[in-house]
């Protein structure tokens, strides 16, 4: 019998806010963004074997050796002795692909600490975070979840005060949106400041208590929404259902809406699954934390 496989959960995000502050050299954007984890979730799980493989009940993620699962091991594998150890990967996503959720970033940070664990390596903190920028600009914010500001291409993460239990309502569209394609369209239509650009200090939302979601905003719906208009149209829909915010989450193609914790989204939800028939429309909340390994036995999540 094969040994039981250890488990990362692997959970989404979206952008509170999200600033484009100009263009950088090395074709990236600099960017001011708060990340929210929230409570939906990948299950990555691993095996021991003798290469490194993947398979996912997602036919629309592509599972060969670029995918950011395999390219998170091969990057922990270098610090392991020789011979060097392999791994067989089983991805179960819940996470919807090109939403603007994170789902592959998340998944990426998870097999960081998943391969860490099942090899027996202990990576620094800081080897970590490298590894993570290394793989995509959301990668490390999942190694610590919870709330955080990101600054640079997103990656430099300072976890900041949780958020709250704020509810959470999310409009997943039938069809995803490319990052790349958002942020060319961006650069070839605005005139951004170049580089070297100065991040001034931001104190960032604070929904506890006071539930003051005056801080929402997304730099990148001014490119999305006059082509997506349906998006818009969504947002709009939120608003008027009670939300007391609404924006894109990243580059899309999620829309979500903010909710008092005391609300009960149910109702709502109805209401918008009648109006918007293809859509997935999903009630979730915020969550403390990020990517985590547990054993088999341990769900970790609901
Ligand atoms: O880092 P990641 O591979 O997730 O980014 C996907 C694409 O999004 C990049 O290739 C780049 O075109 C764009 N991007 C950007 N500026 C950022 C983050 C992403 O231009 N800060």
């Amino acid at each position: 019998m094969s040994p039981p496989a250890l488990v990362a959960w692997c959970p989404a995000k979206i952008n509170l806010s999200l600033r484009v502050l100009g263009r950088r050299d090395d074709g990236y954007h600099e960017l001011d963004t708060w990340f929210q984890a929230i409570d939906l979730w990948d299950r990555l799980e691993a095996r021991r074997h003798e290469r490194l493989d993947l398979s996912c009940d997602d036919d629309r993620v592509p599972a060969g050796p670029d995918n950011l699962v395999l390219r998170a091991a091969r990057a922990v594998r270098e610090h392991a002795p020789d011979p060097k150890p392999g791994a067989s990967f089983r991805l179960f996503k819940k996470i919807p692909v090109q939403g603007g959720l994170g789902g592959g970033s998340s998944d990426a940070a998870g097999a960081i600490l998943l391969c860490a664990r099942l090899w027996g390596i202990t990576l620094p903190d800081a080897r970590a975070q490298e590894i993570a920028a290394s793989l995509g600009a959301d990668v490390p914010f999942f190694l610590s979840g919870g709330t955080a500001r990101g600054t640079g291409r997103g990656d430099r993460i300072e976890p900041a005060p949780y958020l709250g239990d704020v509810r959470i309502l999310l409009g997943v569209p039938p069809f995803g949106i490319p990052t790349t394609e958002v942020f060319a369209a961006l650069a070839k239509r605005l005139t951004l400041p170049r580089t070297g650009v100065s991040v001034t200090r931001s104190s960032g939302p604070k929904c506890q208590g006071d539930n003051d979601f005056s801080f929402m905003a997304n730099d990148l719906e001014d490119v999305v929404f006059p082509a997506r208009v349906e998006l818009r149209a969504f947002r709009d829909a939120l608003l008027e259902v009670g939300a007391r915010g609404a924006l894109l989450s990243g580059s899309g193609s999620t829309v979500y809406g903010l909710f008092p914790e005391t609300v009960d989204l149910a109702p709502v939800v109805e209401r918008l699954r009648g109006a918007y028939s293809k859509w997935t429309i999903v009630a979730t909340r915020a969550v403390p934390r990020g990517a985590f390994v547990a054993a088999p036995a341990d769900t970790g999540v609901d």
